[in-house]
C-alpha cells in the first residue's frame, strides 16, 4: 500500500561498509581516474555523515568489516539483494571486486541470513535490482546479466522487469532510477535505450524525470524512506522537485566517492528481512 507522502517513514535496516581502504587503483566505470588521487580521509568523513544521518532519521545500520585490498567495498549496495530476508548473492563483473562477492555472502551468513545464494550469473546485488512492491526493476548492459535477472526471479519469487542502460556514465541502475515509495519511481530517461523508456512510461506515467545536469552529479543515486530522501548536494533541480512533493530532502556531500563513481545510494544495501 502506498503511503502518503509526509507519513511518519519506516524505520530500515541498512548494511554499510566503512571506506577504511578506499582508492581509485583501476578504473571499470568512466568516473575513474587513478591518476587524480583521492583524500581518503574526507571519503570517511563524507561516509560518517551519511551513516550518522540515517541514524538521525531513526533508521538501524549495519557494518561490514572493510577488507584491505578492496578499495570499492565501501559500495555495498553491490553486495547483494536482501528481498524478504532472502539473500541473492553478487557475482562481479570484474575481476578487481570478484573478492566482495564472498565476503558479502560470508558476511550475511553470519548475521543468521540462512536462505543465502551464490549467484550463477553476474550480478552486481542492488546496484542494479530496484525491489518495488509488485515488480523488481533490474539493469543490464554494463554489468549484471539479464540471465541473472531470471536466476533472481526465481529464487526470489518476484516478477523481474528487465531494463536496458545504455549510457556508460550510468553503468547501475541505481545511477540512473531511485525508488520514491514501492510504487513509484525517479529516473533519468537517457540513460535507458527506446524500449526501457517506453516499459518505464507504462509502468509509472507519473514518474518524476531528472535533468541531465542532476543525472551527472549522480543525483538519482538517492536514498527515499518514503517520506526522507538522502541526496546528493548538487542535485538542486531534483532536491527542489522533491521537496515541492512533500519529501523532506536532506543533501549530503559524497563527492570524494562519486570519484569511484559512487553516491548514497551505493554505499547503502537495504537489508528488507521477512518482517519488513
Ligand atoms: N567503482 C565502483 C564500480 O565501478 C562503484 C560502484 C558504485 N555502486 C553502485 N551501486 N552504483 O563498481
Amino acid at each position: 500500500m502506498a503511503r502518503p507522502v509526509g507519513s511518519a517513514p519506516v524505520p530500515r535496516h541498512y548494511l554499510m561498509c566503512r571506506p577504511t581502504h578506499f582508492a581509485v587503483e583501476y578504473a571499470i566505470n568512466p568516473w575513474m581516474d587513478p591518476d587524480a588521487g583521492v583524500d581518503r580521509a574526507r571519503a570517511i568523513r563524507q561516509w560518517e555523515r551519511l551513516r550518522d544521518l540515517y541514524l538521525s532519521l531513526g533508521h538501524r545500520v549495519s557494518e561490514i568489516t572493510p577488507v584491505e585490498g578492496l578499495p570499492d567495498m565501501v559500495f555495498a549496495a553491490n553486495g547483494g539483494l536482501v528481498v524478504d530476508g532472502r539473500v541473492y548473492g553478487a557475482r562481479f563483473a570484474s575481476a578487481e571486486r570478484t573478492p566482495e562477492g564472498p565476503a558479502y555472502l560470508d558476511w550475511f551468513r553470519k548475521a543468521g541470513y540462512t536462505e543465502a545464494r551464490e549467484p550463477k550469473h553476474v550480478n552486481e546485488g542492488e546496484g542494479d535490482f530496484v525491489t518495488m512492491d509488485d515488480v523488481i526493476l533490474a539493469a543490464t548492459g554494463f554489468r549484471t546479466e539479464a540471465a541473472a535477472h531470471q536466476e533472481a526471479e526465481r529464487f526470489l519469487g518476484r516478477p523481474v522487469v528487465t531494463l536496458q542502460l545504455t549510457d556508460p556514465r550510468f553503468y547501475h541502475l541505481d545511477t540512473a532510477l531511485f525508488a520514491l515509495s514501492g510504487e513509484q519511481v525517479a529516473y533519468y530517461p537517457g540513460a535507458f535505450s527506446a524500449g526501457s523508456r517506453r516499459v518505464l512510461r507504462a509502468l509509472y506515467p507519473d514518474a518524476l524525470l531528472a535533468t541531465e545536469e542532476d543525472a551527472s552529479v549522480l543525483g538519482l543515486n538517492a536514498v527515499c524512506d518514503g517520506h526522507d530522501v538522502v541526496i546528493a548536494a548538487e542535485a538542486t533541480d531534483l532536491a527542489g522537485r522533491l521537496r515541492a512533493l512533500g519529501y523532506t530532502v536532506h543533501p549530503v556531500e559524497l563527492d570524494e566517492l562519486r570519484r569511484a563513481g559512487g553516491g548514497a545510494k551505493c554505499c547503502t544495501l537495504v537489508l528488507r528481512d521477512a518482517d519488513v
